[in-house]
């Protein structure tokens, strides 16, 4: 690839990780059907004692359950915008649990605590926004570095559908109409999807038509590293981690037609 080229895909890979995380409120009300992953990740830090490390906390959707349930944790996420929800969430919580939740602005690839936890955990995809190996490997050191020995490392990301990735880049996939927060106005909501198969990025378009006002309609971009099962297991064991399970959802079905995640739990390998 050509520097130009290289540090175009740069571009348009921070643009598709961002843009979908500007709106603390939207993502709240746009996942707030999503519970299985809490439920999940709330029974592993119970099991660890805490304390717990969640790297890309996003609004807390996943650490103010761990707290309320009586476990101390410490979030990391890079957007202003999420960490301020975040922020307004723990705010409303009783003091006690208020008081287990540190919430800090940061980038998982460089962070750097002067602590180990007995249980990491990067909750619903943030591993796919780690595009290169270098970000990944990057990604897997820091897991290392905050990891109590004999400490889990617990995460999900997608599962590749062959079929989905295949999808044509033109063509636009409907969905229903969308309230957004920030006007309770209801957009026509679609989607393009298009797969870069050398990088193995897809980038999903979210396009919010307004009903009246074409200026007003606004597309939202996503860009998602995808992770092919068996080479998650190869990315995982040359990085130092041994796999205790891997599996197809957060009910431990096994990874098939049916399944749209990869539920990881890994722990560091003994040398
Ligand atoms: C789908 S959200 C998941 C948020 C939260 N874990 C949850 O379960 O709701 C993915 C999150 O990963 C964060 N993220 C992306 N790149 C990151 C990075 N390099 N370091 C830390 N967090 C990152 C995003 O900003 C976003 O908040």
């Amino acid at each position: 690839m050509t520097a130009v080229a290289d540090s175009k895909h740069r571009r348009r890979r921070s643009v598709g990780s961002a843009a979908h995380y500007s709106d603390g409120r939207y993502y709240d009300q746009a996942y707030r059907r999503r519970r299985q992953d809490v439920r999940f990740y709330t029974d592993l830090a119970i099991e660890s004692g805490g304390p717990v490390l969640e790297l890309g906390v996003g609004t807390g959707r996943v650490a103010l359950s761990i707290a309320r349930r009586g476990i101390e944790i410490v979030g990391v996420e890079p957007m202003a915008s999420m960490l301020e929800r975040a922020e307004e969430r723990v705010q409303r919580l009783p003091h006690t649990a208020r008081d287990r939740i540190e919430l800090r602005q940061g980038d998982l690839r460089k962070l750097r605590l002067r602590r180990r936890f007995p249980l990491v955990v990067a909750p619903f995809n943030v591993w796919n926004h780690l595009y290169t190996r270098s970000d990944i490997e990057r990604g897997f050191r820091t897991v290392r570095h905050h990891l109590r020995r004999g400490g889990r490392f617990a995460f999900d990301v997608l599962l590749p559908d062959p079929e989905s990735l295949a999808r044509d880049p033109s063509k636009r996939y409907r969905g229903g109409s969308v309230p957004h927060p920030r006007d309770g106005i209801r957009y026509r909501y679609s989607e393009y999807f298009s797969y870069d198969a050398a990088s193995q990025i897809e980038t999903v378009m979210m396009d919010f038509e307004h009903p009246t006002d074409p200026k007003r309609s606004f597309c939202t971009p996503l860009t998602q590293r995808q992770f092919f099962p068996a080479e998650l297991e190869a990315l995982l064991h040359y990085n130092g981690f041994a796999i205790e399970s891997h599996e197809g959802d957060f009910d431990g079905e096994p990874i098939g037609r049916a399944t749209e995640s990869q539920v990881v739990i890994a722990r560091m390998r003994s040398r």
